[in-house]
């Protein structure tokens, strides 16, 4: 199995890939060019891994070891120059994407594995200008948001990747108790990110209707479709209920729903007046600032107890 981890870029995702692949026990190279960006790297680790013990999931005991295992540089080169897989996790923009990976070519071994986490970018055009052989050894490893808690990573076996490469790097994310999907066509957003907007699109429409308020909207979500959706999925979901409910369904509704083709009108309006959400106070809901710090630990609590109920299904 691939033990050697690089990890490129140490933000919202690149520290908490570096913290899920150490806490199971992989040596991982971490290089952030920002020195204050690598402050707050293992502080954050730490902290992730302070909540993991309070909810039973790791001994306090392992911590310090997790935090031993990752190796902070502040220059590539000595970071990436024995690792077996490397994953980048650097702002999405094509052409900063495009120039690290002609310096991972360069700077890694012939046998390295390099991923990308692009949430929407194309892998082809990213890797356009590397050896028929390194594009062979290129994939998209895609994880969800926090890293070290959500379980989901989506794999690309689209592109050059060979299928011996589709494997190593599926094993490796397994081996660390990641739930893999295997995604056979390069389109933007993948699997995850589509249906999420899918749910956002008709979501956003039926508030800006004055369809319920955004509580009553929530409630429905989280006690009917997506309290099925922890533990089945949709595909699962209609052979349960059967083709010929969904297709009538379909046939009924789909026509009255949103099908607008750019993003919703009321979100742009509150983006446009500063409603951002818990990072500005206000967003659909209202929120007290010195409430917030217990509002984030109380979802990452939620999603941590949902991880380990979903341990009991396949
Ligand atoms: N944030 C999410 O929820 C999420 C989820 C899945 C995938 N992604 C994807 O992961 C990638 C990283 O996103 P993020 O949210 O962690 O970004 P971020 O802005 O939080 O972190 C990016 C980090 O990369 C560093 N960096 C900038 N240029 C660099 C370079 N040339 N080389 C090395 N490091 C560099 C920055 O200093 C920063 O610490 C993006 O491709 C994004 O689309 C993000």
């Amino acid at each position: 199995m691939l033990r050697k981890i690089g990890v490129i870029g140490g933000g919202t995702m690149g520290h908490g890939i570096a913290g899920a692949f150490a806490l199971h026990e992989l040596s991982v190279h971490l290089y952030e060019p920002s020195a204050r960006q690598r402050e707050g790297i293992l502080p954050a680790i730490r902290e992730a891994c302070e909540l993991l013990v309070e909810e039973e999931v790791i001994a306090a005991s392992s911590v310090p070891a997790v935090l031993g295992r990752i190796k902070i540089f502040d220059q590539l080169a000595p970071a990436v120059a024995d690792r077996e897989f490397v994953v980048e996790c650097i702002p999405e923009r094509m052409e900063l994407k495009q120039a690290l990976f002609a310096e991972l070519d360069r700077l890694c071994a012939a046998t390295t594995i390099l991923a990308t986490n692009t949430s929407s970018l194309s892998l082809a055009p990213m890797i356009a200008g590397l050896s028929a052989e390194r594009r062979g050894r290129t994939c998209v490893t895609h994880w969800y948001n926090p890293p070290l808690i959500m379980p989901l990573v989506e794999i690309s076996a689209f592109g050059n990747t060979t299928p011996e490469i589709y494997k190593a790097v599926a094993s490796l994310h397994q081996a660390i108790g990641k739930r893999t999907a295997k995604i056979l066509k390069d389109i933007p957003g993948l699997i995850a990110n589509r249906i999420q907007l899918g749910v956002a699109r008709e979501v956003f429409s039926l508030i800006e209707q004055g369809v319920a308020d955004a509580a009553d909207i929530d409630v429905a979500l989280k006690f009917g479709p997506a309290f099925r959706y922890a533990t089945t999925g949709q595909l699962e979901v209609a052979d349960f209920g059967g083709l010929d409910v969904w297709l009538t369904a379909g046939d009924h509704l789909l026509a009255e729903m949103d099908a607008s083709r750019e993003s919703s009108p009321l979100v742009r309006r509150k983006v446009a007046e500063g409603k951002l959400g818990v990072k500005s106070g206000e967003g659909f809901y209202r929120y007290d600032p010195a409430a917030i710090p217990a509002l984030r630990r109380a979802f990452f609590q939620r999603l941590l107890r949902q991880l380990k109920a979903s341990r009991a299904y396949s």
